[in-house]
């Protein structure tokens, strides 16, 4: 059965996201947190063939559509079937080949679509994850100091709210806060199409 979804944002932002994640994906695994569709999932494992790409949603539907993109994208034999990981349920138990083999962690999207303390599992599950170098890499908009970066940020923020009042675009240091309560430097924080950011933390003392 085809249960495939799509997500249309992720046309538009693949390209320069993977761009971004060109510079800092090695060999081993990536586990993407909160795939979604799963869109993105197939199009990295495409295109950093070296590696393995490990999704994981909570939902089931996205779940599904997962692993239909999986199988029409023909990468049965290469990708895994996406976890059922939801960030707040701790501890994450992980595949014990794929925390071995962990190199990074991707998270598209997610944070401001979620409560607020999931940004705070995020951060503690991915530094008890990762080793000193590796890398937690999020994408999607956030405030700089307490501020919109845009009026469509604005707007996309208090539609979100409308939706669950624990949702909201996230404020940039706060999050850099949690990233540093877990052993995390931000070593780069790139501007990217659409007032969103790519950002990447490096992990640089052991938790
Ligand atoms: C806006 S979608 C983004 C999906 C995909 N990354 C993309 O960019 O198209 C947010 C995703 O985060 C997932 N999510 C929400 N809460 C989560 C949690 N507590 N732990 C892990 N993922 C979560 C949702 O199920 C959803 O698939």
């Amino acid at each position: 059965m085809d249960n495939r979804l799509f997500f249309s944002a992720t046309q538009r932002n693949r390209d320069c996201i993977g761009d971004v994640l060109s510079k800092i994906i090695k060999k081993g695994s990536v586990l993407e947190i909160g795939s979604g569709s799963g869109e993105h999932g197939v199009v990295f494992q495409k295109r950093f063939p070296e590696i393995i790409w490990q999704t994981s949603d909570p939902d089931l539907l996205h779940r599904k559509s997962i692993i239909s993109w999986i199988e029409y994208e023909e990468l049965n034999q290469k990708m895994p079937e996406p976890l059922d990981l939801n960030v707040e349920k701790v501890p994450w138990n992980l595949p014990l080949k794929l925390a071995n083999s962990l190199q990074g962690i991707v998270s598209i999207n997610m944070i401001h679509v979620a409560k607020w303390n999931c940004t705070i599992e995020l951060f503690r599950g991915a530094g008890k994850l990762l080793k000193e170098g590796q890398f937690l890499f999020l994408y999607g908009p956030f405030k700089i100091c307490n501020s919109h970066t845009s009026k469509s940020n604005y707007f996309f923020d208090n539609s979100i709210k409308m939706k669950n009042d624990l949702w909201g675009i996230r404020n940039l240091e706060e999050v850099c806060d949690e990233a540093k309560k877990n052993g995390f430097i931000h070593e780069n924080i790139i501007t990217m199409p659409a007032n969103n950011f790519s950002i990447i933390y490096k992990k640089v003392s052991i938790k």
